[in-house]
């Protein structure tokens, strides 16, 4: 059994490994090449439109990951700090920072699970607004992380949290449709039912997919071998309202215009009615359709 050490430690090695490449995916020239959907670049659009609209002025990026989004909010106009974990994704946003013209030493070394690795960066105040995507995958305490995420903002103000939704499981009709089955839909139900279903879904689902990422091309933990935790858009409220966070909007990115595994069958139509998607951040589909989204929350008393 992992304990919660090694699994920070895991989370720190892979994001260390993949901190030189991880910008291809905000490249718009990559939308249609790039092996990898480019999920982050919508993500990020979103993520713009949102803050032009709103009175913020003073960001705090948690996970600032190799920097384009902080360096895309500072060139928007917006006064911004942040943190990361990894310390060669500290050292990737430090740099494409200098190279646009801000101050590289805004972005520092931080677990958003430790209040005092981050406490400094507050003494200018709260902020008005946070962001934090890919992030609350990793974290191994919800409940402190949104708590820690909530301290940094003022009352009034707003976060932008991205998760990983549980719930794509179910257009996915893969080994993560059987998870989701047998650990949350009959959670509690009855052996022998479970056991007819468990056996009863092996033979419709592609229990072999998606292909586990366990290793990088550098022969690192890939991102299936750390912990990245799913959240289910039904439960999260809650989790959210814990942590003094309300009033929750959606915004769903990375439509699926298919199930994911038949991408190569159908070829470049699968991209491209997927991209058409993207943008309807209140579509009802993307509960089902999507495989992340961005929750807009209030901080509240
Ligand atoms: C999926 S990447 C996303 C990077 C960036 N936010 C973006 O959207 O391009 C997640 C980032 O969160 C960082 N991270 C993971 N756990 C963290 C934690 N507990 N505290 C701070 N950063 C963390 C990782 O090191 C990584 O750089």
């Amino acid at each position: 059994m992992t304990n919660d050490a090694d699994k920070k430690a895991e989370i720190i090695a892979h994001y260390n490994d993949v901190a030189a490449t991880y910008d291809q995916q905000y490249d718009p020239a990559n939308l249609y090449t790039l092996e990898k959907y480019p999920a982050n670049y919508f993500r990020l659009q979103n993520l713009l439109t949102r803050l032009m609209d709103s009175d913020a002025k003073r960001i705090y990026e948690v996970g600032t990951g190799e920097g384009t989004p902080i360096t895309a909010m500072a060139k928007a106009g917006f006064e911004v700090a942040g943190c990361d974990i990894s310390e060669n994704m500290v050292d990737a946003t430090r740099n494409k920072m200098e190279e646009s013209g801000f101050d590289p030493h805004t972005c520092q070394i931080a677990d958003i699970e430790n209040a005092s690795s981050f406490s400094n960066q507050l003494t200018g105040g709260q902020f008005d607004a946070l962001i934090a995507f890919g992030v609350l995958p990793h974290v191994i305490d919800d409940v402190l992380a949104l708590k820690n995420m909530h301290s940094i903002v003022h009352s009034g103000g707003k976060v932008f949290i991205e998760f990983r939704n549980k719930l794509f499981s179910l257009f996915t009709l893969n080994r993560n449709t059987k998870e989701f089955f047998m650990d949350d839909l009959l959670d509690g139900i009855d052996c022998q039912v479970r056991d007819a279903v468990a056996q009863d879904l092996d033979t419709r689902l592609a229990l072999e997919m998606p292909p586990r990422r366990l290793q990088s091309a550098r022969g690192e933990l890939g991102y299936d071998a750390i912990q990245a935790k799913f959240h289910n858009p039904f439960t999260i409220p809650t989790l959210f309202d814990e942590a003094g966070l309300k009033n929750l909007v959606f915004h769903w990115y990375h439509f699926h215009a298919a199930p994911p595994m038949l991408e190569s069958d159908i070829g470049a139509g699968f991209r491209q009615e997927s991209i058409k998607l993207e943008g309807r951040t209140d579509d009802w589909r993307g509960f089902f359709l999507c495989s992340a989204g961005v929750i807009e929350a209030d901080v509240c008393d």
